[in-house]
């Protein structure tokens, strides 16, 4: 029989209101999606509340704090605080966004955070990344080569150079592809933008020599032919990066490798 509602332990609960630190006066709160996969309960979402007055402005600043000064179980990921290792992406404000560069006076009223959006939980905010991972080696993130290689670098003109930008900025963070509807139902077999944009990376690189064969890994009803422009991805990149673009570009190839 066709299951129509949510198992039992998918049920987010409301979970423990935090004390308010003593003696400050300008409080904002933050309502947070908590799991632990070792107590058998379901999730449930935490109330904090943090002293705006001595916290830092970004929302990682505030999550930080909530660790170190009031419960140090909440688990979540971060690494560079810059925007640059991609460890610290979740959904802040219904937005898939880094925790780092997201500014908390871009938020209006309470601050509502939650993992990235249709991945398995490991804890908390951490999601399992393990096959966004495994679809991203499977378009060979490197350069793919059949002449000798030369006795020192790999050239390439200025011109070349530019075509990489706006895909070799990527940091890998998953807010793209979790954001992806066609991801959300297809993750299993569809490579999702993040994957596909790296994918786009290599076929343009003017010293690669494997796009007929990097083509050809894409030329599947699933891997590729499942994004159907809906843009979430473009719209959600905190690096300002737009993988439907690249995606596009991918299609186009094929059509003209077929005429
Ligand atoms: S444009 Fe394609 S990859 Fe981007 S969100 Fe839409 S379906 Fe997904
Ligand atoms: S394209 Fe943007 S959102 Fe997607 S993984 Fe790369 S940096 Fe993150
Ligand atoms: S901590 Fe590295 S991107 Fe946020």
């Amino acid at each position: 029989m066709v299951q129509l509602t949510l198992p039992k332990n998918s049920r987010i609960r409301t979970g423990k209101t935090w004390p308010k630190p003593a003696g400050a006066s300008n409080l904002r709160k933050f309502s947070v999606y908590r799991w632990n996969p070792d107590d058998g309960e379901n999730p449930r979402v935490d109330t904090y509340f943090v002293d705006m007055d001595t916290c830092g402005p970004m929302v990682l600043d505030a999550l930080i704090k909530i660790k170190n000064e009031i419960d140090p179980t909440l688990t979540f990921r971060r690494s560079c605080r810059e925007g640059i290792c991609g460890s610290c992406a979740m959904n802040i404000d219904g937005i898939n966004t880094l925790a780092c560069t997201y500014g908390m006076d871009e938020i209006k009223g309470d601050v509502k955070i939650y993992p990235l959006p249709h991945m398995p939980v490991i804890k908390d905010l951490i999601p399992d990344l393990t096959h966004f991972y495994a679809q991203h080696a499977s378009i060979m993130p490197w350069l793919e080569t059949k002449t000798a290689a030369p006795a020192k670098e790999w050239k390439q003109s200025i011109e070349d150079r530019k075509k990489l930008d706006g895909h070799y900025e990527c940091i890998m963070c998953a807010c793209c592809s979790t954001s992806c509807p066609s991801y959300w139902w297809n993750g299993d077999r569809y490579l999702g933008p993040a994957a596909l944009l790296h994918a786009y990376r290599w076929i343009n690189d003017s010293r690669d020599e494997a796009t007929p064969e990097r083509l050809d890994e894409l030329e599947d009803p699933f891997k590729l032919y499942r994004c159907h422009t809906i843009m979430n991805c473009a719209k959600t990149c905190p690096k300002g990066l737009n993988p439907a673009k690249a995606i596009s570009e991918i299609k186009k190839m094929m059509v003209e490798r077929a005429v």
